[in-house]
């Protein structure tokens, strides 16, 4: 039998100790996991003095141990809270970020109240960003769409009981029937160049290099053939939007012009970084530069 109280503070001090970015917050949620309490439950219980029982306690050591060696929290929970939803994520696929929350947002607020939309998700890693679309967008059809054979098991598992269309394959040929048909395209490609290797532990060995990387000697090869690929899907006037690094913010809104996309507009996440760059497909019929 270990106090709650104590098994928690010793276990913030061991993270502390290794490094870890969110010391506190990680022992709250281990602890969360292991008692199937919420925190403000935890905090009620710890203040009622309660405490954990011995195999609880067991597995809470050991969770806090290989947090401790810097594998993912998500990894150890099997879980990744993005907006409103809990998805299910684990090793092999990108543990959804808060900043793609708000990428998610310049989509929503584009489609507006418009009823039966139509959108796609290119990269779709864990699915968040689909799954999202398919949860807050009402009447729409959603596709996600996922290259990646270890990353898409999870890519189904949380789209398609959202009714969400699924498709294994590579997100810059998608089939014909599909263009010129789309409302909304979002995408989270991997965007980071080969110097730029992740400083963060959890990132640099956990996600998979496939959800890192994306190629070219500024990154943005892959982003460059899905952002092509979005303008052939859009209808006119239909909105893309894409996440990126901040020092490729006008890399970024440069290539989505250079490709035909008409008001490029960079957004910000929610501590002020340019993270994202939208555009529009034209709304006359020569758009392409194919
Ligand atoms: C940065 S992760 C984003 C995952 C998810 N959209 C999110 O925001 O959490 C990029 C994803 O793109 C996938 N990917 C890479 N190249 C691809 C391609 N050519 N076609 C489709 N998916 C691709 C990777 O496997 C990875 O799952």
């Amino acid at each position: 039998m270990e106090q709650l109280n104590t098994a928690r503070r010793a276990a913030a001090a061991v993270l502390s100790d290794a490094g870890v970015p969110s010391p506190g917050v990680d022992a709250d949620l281990l602890l969360c996991f292991v008692t199937g309490d919420s925190r403000a439950e935890l905090k009620l219980r710890e203040l009622r003095g309660e405490n954990l029982d011995e195999a609880q306690y067991a597995q809470y050591l050991d969770l806090v141990d290989r947090r401790a060696r810097r594998i993912p929290l998500q990894h150890l929970t099997g879980e990744g809270h993005f907006r409103y939803l809990t998805l299910q994520v684990g090793p092999g696929v990108f543990s959804p970020r808060p900043e793609t929350e708000s990428v998610v947002q310049v989509g929503l607020d584009f489609i507006g109240s418009l009823q039966g939309s139509r959108c796609v998700d290119l990269c779709s890693g864990s699915g968040a960003i689909a799954a999202a679309l398919a949860t807050e967008l009402s009447a729409s059809t959603v596709w996600a769409v996922e290259l990646s054979a270890e990353a898409i098991g999870y890519t189904r598992a949380n789209c398609e009981p959202l009714g969400v269309r699924v498709l294994h394959q590579d997100a810059a040929q998608l089939p014909v029937a599909l263009h010129r048909t789309m409302d909304l395209v979002i995408s989270n490609p991997p965007y980071i160049p080969p110097n730029a290797i992740p400083r963060e532990v959890e990132v640099r060995e956990h996600d998979p290099q496939m959800a890192l990387y994306g190629l070219g000697s500024d990154g943005l090869r892959i982003p460059r053939e899905v952002s092509a690929e979005a303008l052939r899907l859009l209808r006119p006037g239909g909105m893309y939007v894409m996440e990126h690094a901040e020092v490729q913010a006008a890399s970024a809104a440069a290539m989505l012009a250079e490709l035909g996309f008409e008001a490029v507009t960079g957004h910000q996440d929610l501590t002020g970084r340019a993270r994202a760059t939208s555009g529009l497909a034209p709304l006359s019929s020569d758009r392409m530069k194919e």
